[in-house]
């Protein structure tokens, strides 16, 4: 994982930013899960980049919701980040999967936020990419 300082994210960033990710979820391509995921990812300089999950019939070939938010920020020039939300389930609020903690930690730090929730409202919950993701490989 990289090292960086991290700004604090107020309450009123954590909840735009879980806003976005749950408005990208309505872009969600999960006709085979029926499982709709939406990610929201904070830059250092205070832009939000949004991912859906993108399912493919080739099962193998689908992409989670917080990859495809962070491919379009890292493609777009960003390489540092301040917080993540993912939003995904009605029973219980979906927390990112392994690849995805791998993918966050090469341009997180392990103090890094993310922000889970349900698709619709509830508790957000928080842990850092290092509680989620102890132990990296790096
Ligand atoms: N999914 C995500 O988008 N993010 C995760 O962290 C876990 C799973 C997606 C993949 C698949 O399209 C659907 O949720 C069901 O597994």
């Amino acid at each position: 994982m990289r090292k960086q300082t991290l700004p604090v994210v107020s309450k009123p960033v954590r909840d735009l930013l879980v806003k976005s990710a749950r408005e990208a979820a309505a872009n969600a391509h999960c006709p085979y899960s029926e499982y709709p995921v939406g990610a929201a990812v904070l830059t250092l300089d205070g832009q939000i980049y949004t991912g859906c999950n993108v399912e493919n019939v080739s099962y193998g070939l689908s992409n989670c919701a917080e990859r495809t938010a962070l491919f379009k920020a890292v493609s777009a020039g960003c390489r540092c980040f301040a917080a993540v939300a993912v939003v995904g389930g009605t029973a219980r609020a979906a927390s990112p999967c392994g690849a995805c903690r791998q993918v966050l930690a090469e341009f997180c730090v392990p103090e890094t936020p993310v922000f889970f929730a349900r698709l619709k409202g509830g508790k957000v919950a928080s842990a850092t990419l290092g509680e989620l993701l102890p132990l990296a490989f790096a």
